[in-house]
């Protein structure tokens, strides 16, 4: 995530450092943002001239303290545990002054949680970006209960400048917006196939080919209004009660594991992958939703 965060803010103008412990990652960065940005060429979003002044726009720092020197945004991207964001905002604390945001891509970790302990907790907040963050325009901005409401709303005016689509999420509840919805859903998708309702393959195309399709021209509540919200009750009352509302990963997700079929990067998950089919499947998904973004949205920046 914390390459393709960084190219939205060169594609603006930005001057953007970025850091990573391990060495390695940080050196494919600039290979990295260059892959990003084929399918942006292809789709004449991106000039070929553009490209190396992007580049050159995004210096890696192989030194935590100089990445902080003068910045007036961190955005903390770092794997998905509290201890280590903890650490790190301590850690960035001690290097920034008082004025400097800091804000995590935290994908469900509460922000009050990160920011406990912390001298001056008004100036964090969540700025949850979805992969491809280069291209999907919705970033969920998350007050805390400490967080400063204008540093939200300086937040919010800068990603609007750099071409994205920030809501606002009042309250700093587990998994914020979005990922209560995509879990919610991906729930019910497992427990589907666990009951031997529907394969994988049925139940990801009644998603991709049925109501998933119009999902990026109308939302959920647009498409309750659309129905009528007495249709709408009257389908909650009949089918709520069998949905899957169970309070803990299924038993089919965990047999999954135990078998070592973590998913695409063990080869086996739902589906079968390879490395090839991998590759193909992300840069098919950056162009389709480019070309769809293109039709509901104002082109997006790079
Ligand atoms: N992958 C997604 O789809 C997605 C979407 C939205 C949000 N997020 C969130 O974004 C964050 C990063 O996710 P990701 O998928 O890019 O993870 P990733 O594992 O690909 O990248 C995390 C990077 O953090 C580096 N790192 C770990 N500890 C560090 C430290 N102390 N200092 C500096 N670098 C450190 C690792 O070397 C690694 O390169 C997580 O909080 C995740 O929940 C992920």
């Amino acid at each position: 995530m914390g390459h393709g965060i960084a190219q939205v803010f060169a594609g603006a103008g930005h001057q953007v450092r970025i850091f990573d412990q391990d060495s390695s990652v940080l050196a494919s960065v600039p290979e990295r943002i260059r892959a990003n940005l084929v399918p942006f060429l292809e789709l004449g979003l991106v000039a070929p001239e553009q490209v190396e002044t992007l580049l050159g726009r995004v210096k890696p720092c192989s030194v935590l303290a100089d990445l902080c020197q003068g910045a007036d945004l961190v955005i903390e991207a770092v794997s998905e545990n509290l201890g280590l964001k903890r650490k790190l905002f301590a850690q960035l604390e001690s290097f920034v002054p008082p004025q400097t945001i800091l804000a995590s891509n935290t994908s469900a970790i509460s922000i009050g949680l990160i920011a406990e302990g912390l001298a001056h907790p008004g100036r964090v907040l969540g700025t949850h970006f979805w992969n491809p963050p280069q291209v999907v325009p919705c970033v969920e901005v998350i007050r805390a209960p400490r967080t400063d409401p204008a540093v939200v709303d300086r937040v919010m005016e800068l990603l609007n400048r750099v071409g994205k689509h920030p809501v606002r999420v009042e309250k700093d509840v587990p998994g914020f917006v979005g990922n209560r919805m995509q879990h919610a859903l991906w729930r019910e998708a497992i427990y589907l196939v666990e009951q031997g309702i529907a394969s994988p393959e049925d139940v990801d195309a009644v998603v991709r080919l049925g109501f998933g399709l119009r999902l990026a021209f109308l939302g959920p509540l647009q498409t309750a209004d659309l129905a009528g919200l007495d249709l709408t009750r009257a389908v909650h009352e009949d089918l709520l009660p069998h949905l899957d509302c169970a309070q803990g990963p299924s038993p089919l997700l965990e047999r999954k594991l135990a078998q070592g079929h973590l998913g695409a990067k063990a080869g086996q998950g739902f589906h079968s992958w390879t490395p090839e089919s991998l590759a193909q499947v992300k840069q098919n998904r950056d162009r389709t939703l480019l070309k769809i973004l293109r039709e509901v949205l104002p082109a997006p920046k790079p």
